[in-house]
């Protein structure tokens, strides 16, 4: 892929990664997750442990009221969320059908509004110094099968296909499962969002150099040159993504990346317009395999 970003991968892939596609079909219904970034601090690769990011120096008062603010949000927006379901739901009994289309639309949006608020609160973590991450060892192979079920809603939503390419059978990788899971999330509900209808998106993983890659694949309009320089940035969303830039908060890139950070791990990507983009994460590979994901 020419006009790449970061310096392109080298596919070595070690004797006991297979390459297998499948597809997995869930209905799970995951959210699109993403993030806020700090630097990271050093971890021993040996068993579970936490890490949490040194305080960034930022306002104490003013992340104490963002923390209030956003928890005193979520708990009636969690209430308003599973009414609205409720109600469309029929639990309530039959509604008529212009009035489901506007409960639904208030659902949506009650979705969204829970994401921004579980955003800023992770963003507001980290930048506090109190984003804990329990890294232990974590199998790639039922990791990577799990994201792609996890994330089928998305796949059935933007009308793409995933599938899962090449894992690396028996490896394992340090890594917070719930937070790698949101990192891959994000990649992925991208990757549905900015890819054209029918089209694939390839899941895999890979040893190089001693680190592991998973990467996301896709066969999207790619990322302007103009904006790759901010695409990490808070906030920051592609002037013309069109439609798609509703479904997002634009802190997904921003969070990942200091999450993966928080890991000891990299994000990066190499994309090319017209053609399509791909984003991947490195990150150590676990002294000794395996523990279940979740
Ligand atoms: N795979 C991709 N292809 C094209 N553009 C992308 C891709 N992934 C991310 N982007 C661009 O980067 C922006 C930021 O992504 P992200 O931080 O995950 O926020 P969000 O998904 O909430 O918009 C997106 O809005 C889009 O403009
Ligand atoms: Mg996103």
């Amino acid at each position: 892929m020419n006009g790449i970003v970061a310096a392109t991968l080298k596919k070595k892939c070690v004797p006991e990664c297979t390459n297998r596609e499948m597809e997995i079909h869930n209905k799970l219904l995951p959210g699109d997750n993403g993030g806020m970034r700090t630097s990271s601090s050093p971890q021993k690769n040996t068993g579970p442990h936490e890490s949490s990011v040194e305080a960034a120096g930022a306002d104490g008062r003013e992340h104490e009221l963002i923390s209030a603010v956003s928890h005193e949000l979520r708990t009636p927006l969690t209430s308003i969320r599973g009414a609205l379901a409720l109600v469309i739901s029929g639990a309530a009994g039959i509604l008529p059908d212009k009035a489901r289309e506007l409960l639904a639309i208030a659902l949506r949006n009650s979705e969204r509004l829970v994401q921004i608020v579980n955003d800023i609160l992770d963003a507001e973590k980290i930048e506090s110094g109190h984003m804990r991450m329990q890294v232990q060892p974590v199998a790639l192979t039922p990791f990577l099968e799990q994201a792609l079920a996890y994330n089928e809603p998305y796949a059935e939503k933007f009308n793409v296909r995933f599938k899962l390419q090449s894992v690396c059978s028996g490896a394992a990788v340090m890594a917070d499962p719930d937070r790698l899971m949101q990192i891959v999330t994000n990649l992925l509900s991208n990757a549905a969002k900015f890819s054209p209808p029918q089209s694939e998106i390839l899941l895999r993983a890979q040893l190089e150099g001693g680190k592991a890659v998973i990467e996301v694949e896709d066969r999207g309009a790619g990322i302007p040159l103009e904006f790759q320089s901010q695409i990490f940035e808070k906030f920051a969303q592609a002037p013309n993504s069109g439609a798609q830039k509703r479904e997002g908060t634009g802190l997904g890139l921003n969070l990942s990346r200091q999450l993966v950070e928080l890991m000891q791990g990299e994000i990066d990507f190499r994309t090319e317009i017209g053609k399509g983009t791909v984003f991947y994460l490195r990150l150590p590979i676990a002294s000794q395999p395996h523990s279940e994901v979740m």
